[in-house]
């Protein structure tokens, strides 16, 4: 009877692909079941998240949930990048806990599942070129890792202390990923990391100098490719050749993450993101100027430490020029190892929840006009879920939610549909003859 493996990913989609890293690494060297029942696992695993304090909590609450339910002689390992920046502390805090794999040595799993106790969270530790084993949950869309770490220094963020400096991952290892993919069936490439327009400033060892806008061009000349996507770029590296290529690459989806941050120009200064309101602006206004079809998301975050009334006001106002389609808005949160942790100046509480209610109230009002104005278009779509009731779901090209009536045989297809009603979430179609 093969072992049953349970695992639970936090966190962003880094963290989804970490995941799939290490069920493939376990396999390799013997098969594991997957389970998502804990407490009839042999493993459980939590790959974790630290960019906000919440999940932290969650975590030992969580564990010792796990440690109760479990399975006589199963065992628990916390990875991610809660595990690269409290390390042994887990173990201290929960013994049961038998290893700590943190978010740059995910390519050791195999080793520290064997070692009780093991506590392996090097921030150098270099796994750039690593060839992982293949494991993909998903057959139609396949996450491809372009970089590991980031660079950056954003007081506010914890990631480059659980994650470390930022390498490129060679790109003909990225395109062999890529075909890989579509020989298993995908058709769709997502590329992942930190910071992908940084992508070949530094590569570990002799490898091909590529810039990202060339990544892109390399991984949509793969054959059996029919979509690209990729998050997040920096707003401060989006230069002209990079936006020219996302408009007119057809193979590239129509949609971006673009994270602002805050709409001030005084608080961007204070979290080290390196671009002026004016810049933000004036990037949005090339890309949708260049691709009107374009849909553009966000990351902001409310009460950042001395954010004034008027700045508050100057992130309400970009809101309101922009009109993002789509905003994943947060409280500041303070995180251990962080400059903007030693700041002074906290927002009073009640002031951050005020905003980040406006801010919310607004985005809402603008993502339902902008969901309702989409009825009526016609999107190409592709298929990826089976819905509980006789639905099945994808993405447009640009990014919505689009369900129509249908059954299994219509995943993994790129169809033409007409969308004849809209929800906050998502819109509804049929599919065009
Ligand atoms: N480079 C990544 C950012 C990773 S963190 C990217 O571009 O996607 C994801 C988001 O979490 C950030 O964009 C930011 O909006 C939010 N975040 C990070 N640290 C935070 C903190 N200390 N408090 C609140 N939100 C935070
Ligand atoms: Fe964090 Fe800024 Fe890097 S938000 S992940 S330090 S780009």
């Amino acid at each position: 009877m093969p072992k049953k493996l349970f695992i639970e990913t936090l966190g962003c989609q880094m963290n989804v692909r970490d995941s799939e890293h290490m069920i493939a690494e376990l396999n390799a060297k013997e098969p594991y079941e997957m389970t998502s029942d804990s407490s009839e696992a042999d493993l459980i695993i939590i790959n974790t998240c630290s960019v906000r304090e919440r999940p932290v909590h969650k975590l030992f609450s969580e564990l010792g949930l796990f440690n109760k339910k479990k399975k006589v002689g199963a065992k628990i390992g916390v990875a991610g990048c809660t595990a690269s920046h409290l390390g042994k502390d887990i173990i201290k805090r929960a013994p049961y806990v038998n290893f700590v794999l943190g978010a740059r040595n995910v390519s050791k799993i195999a080793e520290v599942v064997e070692k009780d106790k093991s506590v392996e969270i090097d921030i150098n530790y270099d796994e750039s070129d690593f060839a992982f084993k293949d494991f993909r949950s998903s057959t139609y869309k396949a996450f491809i890792n372009i970089s590991i770490g980031c660079d950056k220094s954003c007081t506010f963020c914890i990631v480059p202390k659980t994650r470390g400096d930022e390498i490129s991952i060679p790109v003909d290892l990225i395109v062999n990923e890529a075909k890989k993919a579509v020989d298993a069936g995908a058709k769709e490439i997502f590329l992942l990391g930190q910071n992908v327009n940084n992508y070949g400033r530094r590569f570990s060892g002799e490898h091909e100098k590529v810039n990202f806008t060339e990544l892109l061009r390399r991984v949509s000349a793969v054959e059996g490719v029919e979509r690209v996507r990729f998050t997040s770029p920096h707003p401060l590296h989006m230069d002209d050749e990079f936006i020219e290529e996302f408009a007119k690459n057809p193979k590239i989806c129509k949609s971006m993450h673009v994270p602002l941050q805050s709409g001030s120009t005084k608080v961007l200064q204070e979290m080290k993101r390196g671009y002026t309101q004016e810049w933000f602006l004036n990037r949005i206004n090339k890309l949708r100027e260049m691709v009107p079809e374009v849909s553009i998301s966000t990351d902001i975050i409310v009460g950042f430490p001395g954010e004034s009334d008027a700045d508050f006001e100057e992130t309400m106002m970009v809101s309101k020029k922009v009109r993002f389609e789509q905003m994943f808005s947060f409280k500041y949160s303070p995180r251990p190892h962080t400059e903007a942790a030693e700041y002074t100046n906290a927002v009073d509480p009640e002031v951050a929840s005020q905003r980040l209610h406006q801010l919310q109230e607004f985005q809402d009002s603008v993502v339902d006009d902008v969901m309702h104005s989409q009825v009526g278009k016609t999107m190409e779509v592709y298929f990826e879920e089976l819905r509980s009731d006789g639905h099945i779901s994808g993405r447009s090209d640009n990014n919505f939610l689009v369900k129509i009536k249908g059954s299994e045989d219509l995943l993994g297809q790129l169809l033409k549909v007409k969308i004849i009603s809209a929800a906050r979430m998502s819109l509804n179609g049929e599919p065009l003859a």
